[in-house]
């Protein structure tokens, strides 16, 4: 492998422009330095689509404007090779980014030989093993931007709002979730936990500073692989001094309102990339439904409408549609394989349509899973029992009704956690939320008006079977100047899946740990 003369590289650098730049370059001469993302050639011609990070760009190599010998070195470059373009840029509304380079000369940094992610249909367990390299592409390059832009939002809406951003610590001595996703750690030889949520401390914060916000990592094991579970993610936690659970949902509603909008006026050419359906975006403006509990309960066993739709119902019609589209994929995929097979194709249609074909196996693919997995979230949805807790499924049959988040309140005290204050009028209900994405991406945020009685919070950790001594310091938020309040915690991995519409966590974030991957 040749090695990079550094000293020439930042000479060059210094007259280079990033691609996000180049509108300010307009029938100038720059230098890009870059990677190659794709390349095509026709006659005389080659097309390289440039990437470096900040952006695309197509660029265009002429034979008769470079000549046999620069034109002969352009046909060395492969995937993901990188290079020093130089060129004039001109705009051109067809192709990436308004832009095109038109070369002049290259001056090659590596040539790549054999880059494992080429532009053609992977397995996911692959491109996982992958994650280093599989960050370059496209679709990745575009979801790490917007969760990039969307912890900006984060910290504006609470910054501007007077929020004071504090830090909990990471090793603890309690549970705040429940003691079966604790991780335990030895700290000098004491067991400690590393955090499962930051709001004990957050609550703690909030009476020194009044309103607070968390944002840091917490971690939880979950022994399965689910598609909406990490387990090691980033929460955002904001807590507040006299509020109740009323304002609670309106800061909630208003919080995740501002990111959405602020996502759709300035990230629109990652929502492209990504093929996101942009409905979500423009409904966002309307009131999110408040609903309780028992009603989530009666809608989801198809004893209460949404907007017209009957959850049982759409289910059914569902499954009849995924076979309908499974038969209409396999044919599809017959018909081009008989083509091939036939003879007489040119090879670039050839492998067009081999291409084809790979992405409609894996349409088949992910098809198939929903043929699967229908039938259960009927069977689960008919046979939900008023009290328990709502799985993943059950999320997913409510909220692909709606076409705003909904808020979730009202809950059983036995499914939810021992802080959450009790409901005056029921006791057997405490005063917590859920609120769940629309397009059945179901809980993003959970939250609740917490208990402010010491002696209710003690007979509650007990019954929670919690180590008393673990939150004696807590218990003196309570002996110290008592006052009402709440807070939540929105899952950041939750809120990108849901924004960037990705079927999996693991896409959401740089390098995702979750049951069975520790690498890369
Ligand atoms: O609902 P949870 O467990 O609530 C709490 O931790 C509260 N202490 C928050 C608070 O009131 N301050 O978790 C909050 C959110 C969930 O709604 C979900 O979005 C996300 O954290 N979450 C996960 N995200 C990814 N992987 C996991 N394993 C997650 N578990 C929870
Ligand atoms: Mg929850």
């Amino acid at each position: 492998m040749e090695d990079v003369k550094t000293t020439e590289i930042s000479k060059t650098a210094k007259n280079a422009v990033w691609i996000a730049d180049l509108s300010k370059h307009e029938n100038e001469s720059v230098c890009v330095q870059a990677w190659i993302s794709n390349k095509r050639s026709g006659k005389g011609l080659f097309f390289l689509e440039l990437r470096d990070g900040t952006g695309f760009c197509q660029s265009v190599m002429d034979l008769n404007n470079v000549g046999e010998e620069i034109f002969e070195n352009c046909k060395q470059l492969t995937l993901s090779s990188s290079l020093r373009v130089f060129g004039k840029v001109v705009k051109d509304d067809r192709q990436i980014g308004g832009y095109e380079v038109q070369i002049d000369n290259i001056d090659i940094i590596q040539i790549v030989d054999n880059y494992p992610i080429s532009n053609k249909e992977h397995g996911i367990e692959f491109l996982m093993e992958k994650r280093h390299l599989w960050l370059r592409s496209k679709r990745q390059w575009a979801i790490m931007r917007i969760r990039s832009r969307v912890k900006y939002a984060i910290h504006t809406f609470f910054q501007e709002k007077g929020f004071v951003q504090t830090d909990t610590p990471i090793f603890t001595g309690s549970a705040c979730e429940g003691t079966t996703t604790l991780f335990e750690t030895d700290y000098y030889g004491e067991p400690a936990y590393l955090s499962q949520s930051g709001q004990l401390y957050g609550e703690a914060t909030a009476m020194a500073l009044g309103k607070i916000y968390t944002f840091g990592p917490t971690f939880r094991a979950e022994k399965s692989k689910t598609r909406r579970h990490l387990s090691e993610f980033w929460m955002i936690e904001p807590e507040m001094a006299f509020y109740d659970l009323d304002m609670n949902m309106d800061l909630i509603e208003e919080f995740v309102r501002y990111i959405v909008t602020d996502i759709y006026e300035h990230y629109r050419f990652e929502l492209e990339i990504l093929e996101r359906d942009l409905t979500l975006f423009e409904n966002i403006g309307k009131e999110f439904p408040r609903i309780t509990y028992d009603d989530a309960i009666k809608i989801l066993k198809g004893d209460k409408d949404v907007e017209g739709k009957n959850a049982i119902k759409t289910l059914e019609n569902d499954l009849v549609e995924v076979k309908a589209q499974i038969i209409e994929c396999n044919k599809d995929i017959d018909e081009r394989e008989a083509a091939i097979a036939a003879g007489g194709m040119k090879k670039g249609a050839i492998n067009f349509n081999k291409n084809k074909i790979d992405v409609l196996k894996n349409k088949i693919k992910q098809l198939e899973e929903k043929e699967r997995n229908i039938p259960q979230w009927l069977e689960s949805a008919k046979n939900f029992k008023h009290g328990e807790d709502l799985g993943g499924s059950d999320e997913t049959v409510i909220t692909r009704l709606f076409s705003t988040p909904v808020m979730v309140y009202n809950w059983p005290k036995d499914i939810k956690a021992f802080y959450m204050k009790r409901n005056e009028e029921n006791p057997d209900y405490v005063k917590g939320v859920d609120m769940l994405a629309p397009e059945g991406f179901g809980e993003i945020v959970g939250g609740a008006e917490r208990e402010t009685d010491h002696d209710l919070l003690v007979e509650r950790i007990k019954a929670h079977d919690l180590p008393m001594e673990a939150f004696e310091w807590y218990l003196d938020l309570r002996k110290f100047g008592t006052v009402p309040h709440a807070g939540f915690g929105l899952g950041f991995e939750r809120l990108i899946m849901w924004l960037t519409n990705v079927s999996h966590i693991r896409e959401t974030i740089p390098f995702p740990r979750y049951y069975g991957r520790l690498f890369p």
